[in-house]
């Protein structure tokens, strides 16, 4: 049976951690690792992406893999051929699917037929892979992460926001969002992280204000607040929003050696100032450098996992 990677909970604590380390050695010895050799992954995009692409594509070959990476919408897939067709067929030429889409489900049942590991690349829901990097990206600065206090700032209902409060609580983190009104976290993730908790001491809560949200925090992250798909739904993404932008004023009231996270694309003057993205406190260039080491770690142990 193949190992997916669908949500940040479908990996127990030790086997985040130890994805983590390969990561690390990945990042110390970049193309010392050639487990993909003779072997194709898929990249499958139904949104835009600069970063994931790239990592991926870059990083499979790094591996010695070959990638094949397309745009979703010039499938098939897009002329209402079925998610489980295209799977059952994909798993026939390729080792590994990854890919982006829109609703978790559609995924659910790209993995539910599929005979190779698939990989959640971003879905409504969940970013997994992106919070995989920033857990790397916080135990690089910080050395480590359970009992850290992460907070993020914005849509408490989008895919970053669910999949640090999976993630993070998973690696033993205290994960609060803070998020206006009728944006806060899905029930169920909120249940399900606090679930993880009882097993780390990591911890999953709500908050309303920002400067009690991030007092004394060490680690603060923030996203944009329309996302990919979200363009056009007739809510007010901005009023409501305002109060929860990362500036020197808030940052101030984090813990003296915090760091700022942002999975970019990132809209200047808006979730977060100039001041802090390009400030010391920013880690985020360094964060999207390790997209490539851990979505790397993440295919190595996938395929190990899955005897391929
Ligand atoms: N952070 C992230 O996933 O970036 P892209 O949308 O550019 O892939
Ligand atoms: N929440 C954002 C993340 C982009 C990487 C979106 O889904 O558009």
């Amino acid at each position: 049976m193949p190992r997916h990677f669908l949500r940040d909970d479908d990996v127990s604590p030790a086997e985040q951690a130890a994805l983590l380390d390969l990561a690390d050695a990945l990042k110390a010895d970049p193309l010392g690792n050639k487990s993909l050799a003779g072997k194709t992954v898929t990249a499958i995009f139904e949104k835009n992406s600069t970063r994931t692409r790239f990592s991926f594509e870059v990083g499979i070959s790094q591996l010695g893999g070959h990638p094949v990476i397309v745009d979703g919408r010039s499938m098939q897939l897009g002329r209402e051929e079925t998610i489980e067709d295209t799977s059952r067929v994909l798993s026939r030429y390729v080792d590994g699917i990854v890919w982006r889409t829109f609703a978790q489900k559609r995924i659910d049942s790209m993995a539910s037929v599929a005979s190779v590991p698939v990989v959640n690349a971003l879905t409504d829901e969940f970013h997994p892979c992106q919070v995989l990097t920033d857990l790397m990206t916080i135990r690089e600065r910080k050395g480590k992460l359970a009992g850290l206090t992460l907070v993020y700032l914005g849509d408490g209902a989008n895919n970053m926001a669910h999949s640090l409060l999976l993630g993070g609580v998973t690696a033993g983190m205290h994960v609060r969002v803070v998020s206006p009104e009728g944006f806060q976290p899905d029930q169920q993730v909120m249940l399900d992280a606090k679930h993880r908790g009882t097993e780390t001491g990591g911890s999953a809560a709500v908050f309303t204000d920002p400067y009690d949200a991030v007092a004394g925090a060490d680690v603060l992250v923030t996203d944009t607040w329309t996302s990919m798909g979200q363009e056009n739904d007739g809510l007010d993404r901005i009023g409501p929003f305002r109060a929860l932008q990362v500036n020197t004023e808030l940052l101030k009231r984090a813990a003296d050696e915090a760091i700022v996270l942002h999975c970019l694309p990132a809209h200047r003057g808006w979730e977060i100032t100039d001041e802090v993205l390009d400030g010391p406190a920013s880690a985020v260039w360094d964060e999207a450098e390790n997209r490539l080491h851990a979505q790397k770690a993440l295919l190595v142990w996938l395929f190990e996992q899955s005897g391929r």
